[in-house]
C-alpha cells in the first residue's frame, strides 16, 4: 500500500515540476525578461481567466493557448509554460470573463542556451557594456537580478544570479533586448543573457520537514554502448539554487568551469536541473538545499561482497568524518574505472520512494570500496 502511494507520490513530483511564479499588478502592463527551457507560471489570479498570446512580429492574437503543447492554463488562471522557446516571446494578455483585461505580460524569452557563463572565483569577467552601434546611444548592458540562496549550509557552497540584456536608451526606461529589437535581434552578438557563479557559506537555518518525500531511483547502470547519461533533477531550474553530490561529495560549477573537471557536466541552460554522468555513483540532488532525488547505480555481483564488509566496518567506526575522509580515494577510483569503462548507458530505471530514511543515506560511498 505505502510502496503504490510513494510511487504514486513519485510520479506526481515528476509531472507536476515547478514552475518560477512570475507576477504583475492588476491592471497594468509588465515588460519581462525571462529564460527559455525554464518552467514559469504567469499569474493572473482569476478562476475565469481567459488568456490571449501575440506573437513577437505576427498579427493575429491566439485565443486558444490550450492548444498549445507546452502551454496550461491552470483552475486558478494562471498560465504554466513549460520549457518556453525564445520563439514563445511576445504579449500574453489575461482577460476576465467580463471582458475586462486583468494583466498584460510582454515577455521576452531569452536564448538560455547562449547563457554566458563567469565564475567570481575563477576572476572570471561578465560581459561588458556594448552600443548597439558605433555611433547609436542605444546602450546594451546586463541587469542583474538579486543573489539566489546558497545551494548548500553549514559547508561551503555555491550561489548563482541571472542577468539579463537589456537596451537603454538616454532618458528611457531599459528594454529587454529582444522585445527592443525584435526581428532584428539575429543581427547583434551581445544579446546574450548571464549566469554567474560565487562562492557562499551559511549556516544551517531550523531543519524544515520537507513535504516532498525525497524520489530514489534504483539500479541505473552506465554500459559499453553510449558514453554518457543524463539525470534530471525534477523540480529544479534555473531560478532556483540547485546541488548535485555523487558519492556525497558536491559537483561545483567552480571545477567544471576551471575546465580541469571532465567527470560530470552540470547544463547550464537549466541551472544545472540537467546532469550529465560517466561513472557509477550515488548521485544526490538538492533544491534549496533540500533533498529531491537520489540516483542508486546498479550493484554488481563482485562489489557486493565488498559493500557488505565495508558496511560492518562503516557500523564498527561510525565515524562520519573519517568517510568522507575516504570519499577522495573512493573518487580517484572511480575515476580509473571510468577509463577503463568508457562507454555507459541507461538499462532501465525503477522507482522506489525511500520516505525520508536520512539514516539509510550512511551507506552509499561504501559500494565501491
Ligand atoms: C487569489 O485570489 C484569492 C481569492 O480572491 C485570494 O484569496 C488569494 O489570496 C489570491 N492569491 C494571490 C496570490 O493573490
Ligand atoms: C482549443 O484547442 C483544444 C486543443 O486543440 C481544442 O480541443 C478546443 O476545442 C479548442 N477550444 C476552442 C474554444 O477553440
Ligand atoms: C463581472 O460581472 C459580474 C456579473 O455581471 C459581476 O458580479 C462581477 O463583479 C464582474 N467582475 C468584474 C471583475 O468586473
Ligand atoms: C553598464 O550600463 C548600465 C546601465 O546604464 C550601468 O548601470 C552600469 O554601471 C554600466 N556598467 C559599466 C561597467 O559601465
Amino acid at each position: 500500500m505505502l510502496t503504490t502511494a510513494c510511487l504514486l507520490l513519485s510520479f506526481a513530483l515528476l509531472v507536476v515540476g515547478f514552475h518560477e511564479p512570475v507576477s504583475c499588478p492588476q491592471d497594468q502592463h509588465c515588460q519581462r525578461a525571462l529564460l527559455s527551457g525554464n518552467d514559469v507560471l504567469l499569474e493572473c489570479n482569476f478562476s475565469v481567466a481567459q488568456w490571449h498570446y501575440l506573437r513577437e512580429g505576427s498579427a493575429d492574437w491566439n485565443a486558444n493557448l490550450s492548444s498549445v503543447s507546452n502551454i496550461k492554463v491552470l483552475p486558478e488562471g494562471h498560465l504554466a509554460i513549460s520549457n518556453p522557446k525564445p520563439s514563445q516571446s511576445g504579449l500574453y494578455h489575461c482577460w476576465n470573463a467580463n471582458g475586462t483585461q486583468m494583466v498584460q505580460y510582454e515577455v521576452d524569452f531569452q536564448d538560455a542556451t547562449m547563457l554566458y557563463v563567469t565564475h567570481k572565483g575563477l576572476g572570471q569577467k561578465p560581459l561588458e557594456n556594448q552600443t548597439l552601434s558605433q555611433s547609436s546611444r542605444e546602450l546594451i548592458f546586463t541587469r542583474w537580478e538579486a543573489w539566489q540562496g546558497c545551494n548548500r549550509c553549514g559547508e561551503p557552497g555555491e550561489r548563482k544570479r541571472l542577468g539579463y540584456c537589456y537596451i537603454k536608451r538616454p532618458l528611457e526606461d531599459p528594454v529587454p533586448c529582444g522585445l527592443y529589437l525584435g526581428e532584428m535581434k539575429d543581427w547583434f552578438s551581445r544579446l546574450q543573457p548571464e549566469l554567474q557563479v560565487e562562492a557562499c557559506h551559511v549556516q544551517c537555518g531550523d531543519y524544515r520537514p520537507s513535504r516532498v518525500h525525497y524520489v530514489s531511483f534504483d539500479n541505473f547502470r552506465l554500459m559499453e554502448e553510449s558514453e554518457s547519461l543524463w539525470l534530471t533533477c525534477p523540480v529544479a531550474s534555473i531560478y532556483r539554487p540547485v546541488n548535485w553530490e555523487a558519492n556525497s561529495i558536491p559537483l561545483t560549477w567552480h571545477d567544471q568551469l576551471s575546465g580541469q573537471d571532465f567527470s560530470y557536466f552540470l547544463d547550464q541552460s537549466t541551472g544545472g536541473k540537467q546532469l550529465k554522468i560517466f561513472w557509477q555513483a550515488t548521485y544526490k540532488c538538492f533544491v534549496e538545499q533540500e533533498l529531491m532525488v537520489q540516483f542508486n547505480p546498479e550493484a554488481r555481483p563482485e562489489m557486493l561482497e565488498a559493500q557488505r564488509m565495508a558496511m560492518l566496518e562503516a557500523q564498527g567506526a561510525g565515524e562520519v568524518t573519517a568517510r568522507s575522509g575516504k570519499a577522495d580515494s573512493v573518487l580517484k577510483q572511480l575515476m580509473l574505472m571510468l577509463l577503463v569503462v568508457t562507454t555507459l548507458a541507461l538499462v532501465g530505471l525503477l522507482f522506489k520512494v525511500l520516505c525520508p530514511a536520512q539514516g539509510k543515506r550512511s551507506n552509499q560511498i561504501l559500494l565501491v570500496k
